[in-house]
Parts: structure tokens; C-alpha cells; sequence
């Protein structure tokens, strides 16, 4: 077993170099299926999610080539039209993009229901199967729990989203590519990733306009070729190195950033008494530790993400006053909280509504992350706390934080990353 072993109370000083944004790239990587022949990504980030996804589709008889450290080749011309297995798509949400892909490419295709966080009694996937069906697919679950679509032709269509959704947004722009006819999604996505992903598929000689706004039309062709893309840098993770400048105090410069896709987040954070100031292609953070109150809300891209809530909790659990966070995209995503009570913060949930009441100060504890952004919450927290946090489920953490320990100890971050035996189940022990 693994844990964070982090000892708080430290200022934070000196630049982090943000990475590649891990939910473009489980998006962009699935799109090199459309084409049958060799794609360059760049700023691909170094995260256990990427890795799986491109795991997945060397299964499937993609080439993968490591160019440096950031680069990859990816050649699918002997692409297969096989089942994606469970084994592997169970260990990611993102999977379920291998059926837009997929039905694309070859008008088929059967994966395994997707894993990922869970923060929902389900995750459901009704827009998604809403898309593929307006463009012609049937979709069906089949024995040993498969998603199935296919289509003899996929036709374009107006596709209207009953929610906002990124992953039904992505999958159907996905099988759009290479339909036949225009295909339009209204009440579309608009994260920044979604963006990317457009960019992406233009590069490839795809034709995807109005991304980034609510309504995306693709005109379908018959191919598209390869090329050469750089993904965008990571918002979230640049958002959580924000978050725990603000909480543990100090300045730092985050590099590698778009500043534009971190104005929620900077709002909320000047709200609190955080300096940021914005350059080209980095911001400042400097923060004294001594935070105010405020209340926030997650709603779809350009509102704030989701992804920062649990960081942001772990904020305003210091901050001086009471704060409202309002949960506006998924049922269940304060799971987290009763780990921050463990380490002194005064927060109570009643549905998709946390109250913290401000403390002056939290302590370290043993801690367990849940989920991704749980654990990024946990690391926060334990930065600005006194005293000792040890924090497991870092696999969680791993999934979308690369090198998350060298850069917070190249800020001054006193962080360690620790491999533990496992402890004896209490019943072998008792024998
Ligand atoms: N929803 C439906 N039906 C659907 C799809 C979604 O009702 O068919 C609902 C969901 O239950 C949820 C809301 O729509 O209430 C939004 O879900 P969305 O589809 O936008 O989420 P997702 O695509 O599954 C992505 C990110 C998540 C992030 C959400 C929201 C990826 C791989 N994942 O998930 O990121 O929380 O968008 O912004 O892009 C993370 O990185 O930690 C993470 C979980």
C-alpha cells in the first residue's frame, strides 16, 4: 500500500509546471481511432488514467510509441473492431469514449460498461445512448455486461441534450465525425476540453464548429488523417496547486497555464483574500494562509467545476465566517467530508448542500481519500494543517495528478510518498 506522509504548517514558494489536461486527454487518445493512421500528441500528462486508456487500445492493435517524456505516437491503422475488456475499462469513466470512436470507425462497437469515481447511486449514460441512437445506432447491454451499438450508416441529426453533459457531448461528436450529413448537438458542453477535442479532430481534417459554445455542428467525411496536436494545459490541476497556495500560504508561479480557463476558480479565490495575478501563460498565486468566507455553487463550464469543489472545502474549512457549497452536478460528492471532520473542520451535508463553519485551524490526521478530487482535497487540507496527515488511496490521486509529490516538495511542501506493507486482515491476525 501507498500513502502521502505530509507534515502541514509549510509556506509554499517557488513555480509549478502544470501538465496536460488529463480529461482532454482521455478524450483526444479514443479520437485517433477515427483515423487509420498516425497521430503526434504532445503535453500528454504522466497520470495512471492516460495510461490505462492507452493500454486499452494497445489491446486493440494500436501502436503506441513514446517520442519524450510528454509525446506520444499513436498509429491505429490495424486498429480492431474487438470488444474493449472489462479488465481494463472498468478502471476508467473515460472508456465509454471508445464507443463513439468505435461505432465511428467500423459502425460497431461492444465495450464494457465503464468504472471511474462514483459519485452518483449510478452514473448514467442515457445521453450518450440518446446521441448514438438519433444518429441511427442501436444500442443495447448484452450478455456479460457489454454495451453494444451499431449501425449500418450513421446519419447526421439534431441531437438535443436534456442535460449538459461533457462525456455525451464528446461521444457523439465522436461518432458524428465520420457520419454522413451534418450532425447538430444543442445544449452542448462547453468545457475547455470540449474545445480541445474540436481542435483536435479539425487538425485531423474533421469539420466540428461552435465548440465551446451550446450548440456544436459537425459535417460528417468520409476519412480523416493524422497529424500533430498539443493538448491544453490542465485546469484542474492548476486549480488544486491554487487552492493549496491559498490554504498553506506563501507565492507561487504556475506555469503552463491558459488563465482564461481558471477565471472561476481566481474569482472565488480573490473572493477569499487570494492574490492572483494573471501573465500570458502563467498566474501568481500569493496568499498569507488568512482566508474569508464565501459560498460557491458547480454548474457546467464557464461556472465553477466540480472537479475543485472538494480543494475549495478544504479552503473555506479555514476561512474566517461560514460558507454555502452548493453541489450542482453530481448527487453525491461530499463523501469527503467526513475525513476533513477528522482533521478538526466543521462542515455539515444535507444533500447537495455543505455548511462549513470557518475554524481557525485544522489538525493532522490518517486520513483516506475516496475519490480523485477527494484526495486532491485530503493534500490541501493536510498542507495547511498542523501537525502530521498520513493519507492512503493515493491511487486515486495518481489517476490525475502526475509527479503530485515532487512538485509540491519542489514548492517547499513538506510530502512523502511511502509504500507500506499491507496490514494482516483482523481475523488472520486473531489465529
Ligand atoms: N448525466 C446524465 N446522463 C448522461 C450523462 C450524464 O444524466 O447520459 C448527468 C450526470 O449524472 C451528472 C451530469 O449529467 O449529473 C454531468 O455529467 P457529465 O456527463 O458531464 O460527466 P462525465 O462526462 O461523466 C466529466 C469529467 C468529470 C467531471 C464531469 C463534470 C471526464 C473523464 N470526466 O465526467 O471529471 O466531474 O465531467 O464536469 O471528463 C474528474 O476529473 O475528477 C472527474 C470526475
Amino acid at each position: 500500500m501507498v500513502k502521502y506522509v505530509v507534515r502541514g504548517g509549510r509556506t509554499l514558494h517557488g513555480e509549478i509546471n502544470i501538465g496536460g489536461a488529463k480529461n482532454a486527454a482521455v478524450a483526444i487518445i479514443p479520437a485517433t481511432i477515427l483515423t487509420k493512421s498516425v497521430c503526434r500528441i504532445e503535453n500528454i500528462p504522466k497520470v495512471s488514467d492516460v495510461t490505462t486508456i492507452l493500454e486499452i487500445l494497445e489491446e486493440l492493435g494500436a501502436k503506441v510509441r513514446l517520442i519524450d517524456d510528454t509525446t506520444i505516437e499513436i498509429d491505429t491503422t490495424n486498429f480492431r473492431n474487438a470488444p474493449a475488456p472489462y479488465e481494463l475499462v472498468r478502471r476508467i469513466r473515460a472508456s465509454y469514449y471508445l464507443i463513439g470512436a468505435m461505432l465511428g470507425r467500423f459502425g460497431r462497437a461492444q465495450v464494457a460498461m465503464p468504472g471511474g469515481c462514483n459519485f452518483g447511486s449510478v452514473r448514467p449514460i442515457d445521453q450518450h445512448k440518446k446521441g448514438f441512437e438519433g444518429l441511427g445506432a442501436t444500442v443495447e447491454v448484452i450478455e456479460g455486461g457489454y454495451i453494444q451499438a451499431t449501425a449500418d450508416k450513421l446519419v447526421g441529426a439534431t441531437i438535443y441534450m436534456d442535460v449538459v453533459s461533457v462525456g455525451a457531448t464528446i461521444n457523439v461528436m465522436l461518432a458524428a465525425v465520420l457520419s454522413e450529413g451534418v450532425t447538430v448537438i444543442e445544449n452542448a458542453a462547453k468545457e475547455p476540453h470540449i474545445v480541445d477535442l474540436a481542435n483536435f479532430l479539425n487538425s485531423m481534417g474533421a469539420e466540428v464548429k461552435g465548440a465551446g459554445t451550446d450548440v456544436i455542428k459537425i459535417h460528417g467525411k468520409s476519412e480523416i488523417h493524422g497529424g500533430t496536436y498539443a493538448i491544453i494545459p490542465d485546469q484542474i490541476e492548476a486549480g488544486t496547486y491554487m487552492t493549496a497556495v491559498a490554504a498553506a500560504g506563501g507565492e507561487v508561479t504556475l506555469t503552463n497555464v491558459i488563465p482564461k480557463h481558471l477565471e472561476c476558480i481566481t474569482a472565488k479565490l480573490i473572493e477569499m483574500g487570494v492574490d492572483v495575478e494573471e501573465l500570458d501563460d502563467s498566474v501568481i498565486v500569493r496568499s498569507s494562509g488568512v482566508l474569508k468566507r464565501t459560498n460557491l455553487k458547480t454548474l457546467p463550464y464557464p461556472g465553477f467545476p466540480t472537479d475543485m469543489q472538494p480543494q475549495m472545502a478544504s479552503c473555506l474549512a479555514i476561512a474566517r465566517g461560514t460558507s454555502v457549497i452548493t453541489e450542482g452536478i453530481w448527487d453525491n460528492r461530499f463523501r469527503y467530508v467526513d475525513e476533513l471532520k477528522r482533521m478538526g473542520a466543521r462542515i455539515t451535508v444535507d444533500g447537495k448542500l455543505a455548511v462549513v463553519e470557518g475554524v481557525t485551524a485544522i489538525t493532522g490526521a490518517p486520513v483516506m481519500a475516496c475519490d480523485l478530487r477527494a484526495g486532491a482535497a485530503l493534500v490541501v487540507a493536510a498542507l495547511a494543517a498542523t501537525g502530521v496527515s498520513e493519507i492512503e488511496g493515493v491511487h486515486y490521486i495518481e489517476r490525475g495528478y502526475e509527479d503530485i509529490v515532487q512538485k509540491l516538495t519542489g514548492i517547499g511542501a513538506d510530502i512523502h510518498r511511502i509504500e507500506v506493507a499491507e496490514a494482516e486482515p483482523a481475523i488472520l491476525v486473531a489465529l
